[in-house]
């Protein structure tokens, strides 16, 4: 964003979304044109996109498998992504960083695989996610050519480089492919165990795709906003999740909120049993 937004500029951004996309927008003088995904499924409403899209578009950032929502995309998302922008020089992000974390056998769509859009894409992954070290905020940037080079120059003089200790342990990392080749199977079985454990509360769970956060509605248990509900989740039962509104540039009120399921089993176990222990708390007081 640094390297091609300019003040003027506006950047689409597919809400809910990752939260860090908008104010590194606004930190650059660009302006953010949020798209609401679809509520019921988070998938693109691209009647939508076509209306967001003015003269003054610099760039669309998108990420898949998705957080929070762990909505995946599917090839007819790239295409009509294609479709919309081939006669602009509108620019994308490809937000990638759960690549490697898919379940029910599916696979990962990546920018990289599509010429045309790829032509146009800074495609962005993390080690972070893929290794398990996030925190690290180590990751690469893959771009044509020309787009590298803008993105070089100002990461020259904003990240500098990785120190060293860190990029030997991930070189070695690197080396082992079971590393991330097992990463789909590790944790679609936390996934699954979650879910089952879930059901067994009084949430309404959402599908999960991929990436390793879950998704429930309480809609039907506390008319709280999600803010207060998640806050008081947090004080009374002792489990943390995040409120879904967060990721929305105008906020609101969604009744949903977002666990995370990268834990240790008996972290989530831990978790599941308190919501038992508390279930009279799940409901509004
Ligand atoms: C969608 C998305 N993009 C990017 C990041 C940043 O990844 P990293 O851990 O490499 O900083 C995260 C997580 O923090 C994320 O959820």
């Amino acid at each position: 964003m640094a390297a091609v937004v300019r003040p003027g500029d506006e950047v689409l951004i597919l809400e809910p979304a990752y939260d860090l996309y908008l104010p590194v927008v606004e930190l650059f003088g660009g302006k953010v044109v949020p798209v609401a995904l679809r509520p019921e499924d988070f998938s693109v409403d691209w009647p939508a996109v076509a209306r967001a899209l003015s003269p003054n578009t610099r760039m669309l950032i998108y990420n898949t498998p998705h957080n929070p929502s762990g909505k995946i995309w599917a090839p007819e998302d790239l295409h009509q992504l294609a479709q919309l922008i081939r006669d602009t020089d509108i620019l994308l992000i490809s937000d990638e960083v759960y690549e490697h974390i898919v379940f029910d056998g599916r696979a990962h769509l990546s920018v990289l695989a599509h010429p045309e859009l790829r032509a146009r894409s800074f495609a962005v992954f993390s080690f972070g996610k893929t290794f398990h070290a996030t925190g690290w905020r180590i990751g690469y940037c893959v771009a044509p050519a020309a787009l590298s080079r803008e993105f070089r120059k100002v990461h020259q003089y904003n990240t500098f480089s990785t120190f060293t200790p860190a990029q030997v342990a991930l070189a070695e990392f690197l080396k082992t492919e079971a590393h991330y080749l097992e990463l789909p199977d590790f944790y679609q079985e936390r996934r699954d165990r979650f879910r089952q454990w879930l059901s067994e509360t009084p949430f309404e769970l959402l599908p999960c795709e991929g990436g390793y956060f879950q998704i429930v509605s309480y809609a039907h248990l506390s008319s709280e906003s999600d803010l207060d509900y998640a806050e008081r989740l947090t004080r009374e039962v002792g489990v943390a999740t995040i409120p879904l509104s967060p990721f929305y540039s105008q906020g609101g009120d969604t009744k949903k909120i977002r666990f995370c399921f990268a834990k240790k089993y008996e972290t989530l176990e831990a978790g599941i049993a308190r919501l038992h222990q508390h279930q009279d708390q799940l409901f509004a007081p």
